[in-house]
């Protein structure tokens, strides 16, 4: 277990008592993320690129480094295939809009029906004004992939494969890479949305063998408003930007345009510059950690309160009933119950929880739960075995409302 760790969260200082199971959501912030945040804009303010002036090289020094970071943890090859975008959902469109000129009718894109709406709606819409075809993956009643099922989805025909490292809903860590290998075989690109990923385990884009990553600060400990996209150089660079306008150009002209070099081709206008000094902090508290120690402390949460969960039969809980290959979340409801009113009480508790459809009404249908409504905790470093007692105890008492 990480120990220690809450002390760094001022949100717990202002509210004693917070046990915040929220973190698929959004992570809470150390001190060292907000202070940096402070830090840039009392100290560096100033927009990058543009000025020559120390101030405006300082800030784009300050924004480079934060690139530098990025490809440091994911092991990506060079700061050329960091993006820097508004959030992972932008990252994914991205992606979508750029890799779309080249889709044509007769063409599949294939997804799994676990994804999070980011990853499933920009991928529907684009089947539909190309006349492509848009395949999905099974999974499990527990939620994981259906290998199998896969390999038939995925054919000569696949121009594209786009799923989740980590699922929002169950946890699931997949098997990205052996989905990876089989579109590779067909030559088709691989876009993972890593957004539970790259906070709670460690992720090396160049093992993965993935085409493009996209992933949000803020649910690692960094800032809202900004998002990384990692894409392979080459096809980053074969590819159209995506916006147009500042800063992505290299010359202007009234009829044609030129376009900047990578990764600047995709980051029109001004960048999120203070967030990227917070999203440095972000990774060096990561760092500071270790992304192992991150997972195992994740294991021991689910080791702990798995089995707690599964001994609740006033409880249904979706996803695997087995503590492997997952990170901590638990999504459930309380028999006869509305999952509203179970995070209301839940809230009374002081515990703050998830209730809704998690944006993944395909993969909550596909679980059974039929009103796509469900309670979701999860779990991050700063949460203890006191916090899962937390969660167990008002689950316990909240058996007398249950039908
Ligand atoms: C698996 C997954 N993908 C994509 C997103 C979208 O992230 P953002 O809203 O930061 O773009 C989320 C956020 O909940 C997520 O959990």
């Amino acid at each position: 277990m990480l120990n220690g760790v809450k002390k760094d969260f001022p949100v717990f200082e202002h509210n004693p008592g917070l046990v915040y199971l929220d973190s698929g959501a959004t992570s809470q912030k150390p001190r060292q993320v907000i202070e940096a945040i402070k830090d840039y804009y009392e100290r560096h303010n100033a927009n990058i690129h543009r000025g020559i002036y120390s101030l405006a090289a300082r800030s784009t020094r300050l924004y480079n480094e934060s690139k530098e970071k990025v490809r440091r943890f994911i092991n990506a090859r060079s700061t050329k295939e960091i993006v820097f975008t508004k959030n992972a959902t932008e990252g994914l469109n991205l992606v979508m809009y750029s890799l779309g000129r080249g889709i044509g009718e007769g063409d599949e894109i294939v997804i799994t029906i676990s994804e999070h709406h980011a990853n499933l709606v920009p991928w529907q819409q684009l089947a539909k004004w190309k006349g492509a075809t848009l395949k999905v993956i099974d999974v499990d009643d527990e939620g994981h992939l259906d290998l199998k099922d896969a390999k038939e989805k995925i054919t000569p025909r696949t121009r594209i494969v786009a799923l989740n490292h980590v699922s929002n809903v169950t946890g699931v860590i997949h098997p990205v890479e052996e989905v990876i290998g089989m579109a590779k075989k067909v030559g088709a690109i691989t876009v993972v949305d890593a957004c539970q990923s790259v906070p709670h385990i460690p992720v090396d884009v160049q093992a993965m063998g993935a085409d493009f990553i996209a992933f949000s600060s803020h649910k690692m400990l960094g800032p809202t408003g900004i998002g990384v996209l990692w894409g392979r150089e080459e096809l980053l660079g074969e590819m159209e930007p995506f916006l147009f306008g500042g800063d992505m150009i290299e010359t202007v002209n009234l009829d044609e345009s030129t376009w900047n070099d990578l990764p600047m081709k995709f980051e029109a206008g001004t960048p999120p510059i203070a967030q990227a000094a917070g999203l440095s902090a972000a990774i060096d508290y990561l760092d500071s950690l270790g992304m192992e120690r991150v997972y195992e402390h994740e294991k021991t949460i689910v080791e702990y309160t798995l089995d707690k969960l599964l001994s609740m039969d006033h409880l249904t809980l979706y996803g695997p009933h087995t503590p492997q290959d997952r990170i901590a979340i638990f999504t459930f409801n309380v028999k006869g119950l509305h999952a509203h009113d179970v995070a209301q009480f839940l809230d009374y508790k002081g515990i703050a929880t998830r209730s809704g459809h998690h944006c993944a009404q395909p993969l909550l249908r596909r679980l059974g739960a039929k009103d796509t409504s469900t309670v979701r905790a999860s779990l991050y470093i700063y949460n203890d075995l006191s916090d899962a007692d937390a969660l167990i105890e008002a689950l316990k008492e909240v058996r007398k409302y249950a039908g």
